[in-house]
């Protein structure tokens, strides 16, 4: 039986950027199991292909909608080719997993191609993708099996019509009405892509706010800038109660306000969040110690070193619930490696920045106003409008802001919500500031280019 120091089961983000950490910095023998590919659903089912096709969408958006306002012409007949832009998505996501598989070669991991199932502490049996089983011995086990969508049992979602993330992302044919249950992430995302290739585009949320787990603010800019640029139909604080198949179309039954309404549709994208994935994980064969593993609704449940209730056996990312992001996955799976050895931890995972790549883009890190009053804390809130930023003119964007709260007594700084062109990429500079304990005075001392969004940090910080 082949001995390994650790054997990672689960090739995402958190699988696999431990593996090269366990590798490279701690000297570890390590096995990797994965039944599908390579990156996970970060790159084969999420931030990679929703991004590549948010790339050309927007721009072909862009084109349409102001390509006269800034002086180019005869864009009337600009379309999308749904097969085309399907094989671009597809080509970025085979070089990016191409690229993992030969950075796993590089760090000496030995890559297992199947499903990993938990035998006991230090034993894991790998049904093998072609057939057989291997059995993996190791001191230490990590569980990054990652997440799915779920689907909440609505009568009629089980209908052809009713599809998750999973699918839209392989859709091969345009839609003329998509309905999207769920104004979260995944929903707002969508709602960018599918209005910008000119779909008619029904958001129903639960709550009264989509985005609802931001700052208020971004909630109510995204929803006005959706329905006043893209005409995207919201309803919030809106209830899904049936869904039936009618002819060719689907129809989604829901209350609001009391009343009770239906609208027809296409397609139905369910995006009401995701759930731990341990498919396969667990088996009759596993010891009762394994099968005794504490969960809480199908996640598990870890102490502050990621270990489970199991010693031996770590687990992290979206299959331990919490932040379900890529980099908090990595984060906590380079973490856990480090505990692992007897290190300290590398990252500091209580400073999250949060990202939508919606347009304009929205980030968020730290805490929000609204956080530091509900916490008594005494803060000062500062805010810059982006209608003031000349790249954000020259560029045609949309109105946006950025918001930085800091302590009211010694200027660090607190948090930062953001809502503007590049916001994804310039929100690292709050997060730095956090993480290192800097005060608006020092992120005031640095000059910021001209002409450029970051500029707007500047303004924001003063
Ligand atoms: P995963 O990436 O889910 O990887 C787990 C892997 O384990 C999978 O490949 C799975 O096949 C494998 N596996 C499961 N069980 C077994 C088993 N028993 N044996 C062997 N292999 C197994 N996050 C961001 O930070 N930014 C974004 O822009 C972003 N966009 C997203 C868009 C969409 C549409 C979706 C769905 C998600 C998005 N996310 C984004 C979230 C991000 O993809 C996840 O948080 C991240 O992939 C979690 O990483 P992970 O390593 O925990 O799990
Ligand atoms: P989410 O938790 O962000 O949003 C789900 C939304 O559905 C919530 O607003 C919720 O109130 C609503 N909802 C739940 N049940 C409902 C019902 N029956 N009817 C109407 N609305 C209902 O989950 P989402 O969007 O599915 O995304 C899952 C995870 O994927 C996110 O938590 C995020 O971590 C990750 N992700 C991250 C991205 C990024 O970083 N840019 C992009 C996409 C996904």
């Amino acid at each position: 039986m082949e001995k390994y120091d650790l054997i990672i089961i689960g090739g995402g983000p958190g699988g696999y950027e431990a593996a090269l950490e366990a590798s490279k910095k701690h000297g570890m023998k390590v096995a990797l199991v994965e039944n599908r590919e390579l990156g996970g659903t970060c790159l084969n089912r999420g931030c990679i292909p929703t991004k590549t096709l948010l790339h050309s969408a927007e721009m072909l958006y862009e084109l349409k909608a102001q390509g006269e306002t800034i002086g180019l012409r005869d864009f009337g007949s600009v379309s999308c080719d749904m097969a085309a832009l399907n094989q671009r998505k597809n080509d970025v996501v085979t070089q990016l997993v191409t690229g993992i598989g030969s950075l796993m070669k590089a760090g000496k991991i030995a890559v297992y191609k199947g499903t990993g199932t938990i035998i006991d502490k230090g034993l894991v049996r790998v049904s093998l993708s072609d057939g057989g089983t291997e059995d993996l011995e190791a001191e230490n086990i990590m569980i990054a099996t990652g997440s799915v969508p779920a689907v909440p049992p609505i009568p009629g979602a089980d209908s052809p019509k009713v599809i998750t993330s999973d699918e839209l992302l392989d859709l091969d044919h345009p839609v003329d009405e998509l309905i999207i249950i769920g104004g979260g992430v995944i929903g707002c995302e969508f709602a960018s892509v599918f209005s910008a290739l000119g779909t008619r585009v029904t958001i129903i949320e639960a709550l009264p706010s989509i985005i609802a787990n931001l700052d208020k603010e971004l909630g109510r800019s995204l929803s006005m800038i959706f329905k006043k640029s893209r005409g995207i139909d919201i309803h919030t604080g809106a209830m899904v109660t049936s869904i039936r198949e009618e002819g060719e179309k689907v129809i989604c039954c829901y209350t609001e306000k009391g009343n009770e309404c239906e609208i027809p549709g296409d397609l139905i994208l369910m995006s009401v969040g995701r759930r731990a994935n341990t498919e396969g994980l667990f088996s009759e064969e596993s010891s009762d110690a394994v099968k005794a593993m504490e969960t809480d609704r199908g996640k598990i449940i870890v102490n502050e070193r990621y270990e489970t209730s199991v010693p031996g056996i770590y687990a992290i990312g979206d299959v331990i619930g919490g932040i379900q992001l890529a980099h908090v996955a990595t984060a906590e799976g380079r973490c856990a490696v480090a505990f692992m050895n007897g290190a300290d931890a590398p990252v500091d995972v209580d400073c999250v920045p949060s990202c939508i790549y919606t347009s304009p883009e929205i980030a968020s890190v730290g805490i929000s106003a609204d956080e530091a009053k509900e916490k008594g804390l005494e803060v000062v809130s500062k805010k810059y409008p982006m209608s003031a930023n000349g790249k954000t003119v020259l560029s045609l964007q949309e109105r946006g802001f950025i918001k930085v709260i800091a302590d009211k007594e010694t200027g660090k700084v607190l948090g930062a919500q953001m809502m503007c062109a590049r916001a994804t990429d310039m929100i690292s500079q709050f997060a730095q500031a956090i993480v290192n304990g800097l005060t608006l005075d020092d992120m005031s001392r640095v000059i910021y280019p001209h002409p450029t969004f970051s500029e707007g940090i500047g303004e924001a910080v003063r």
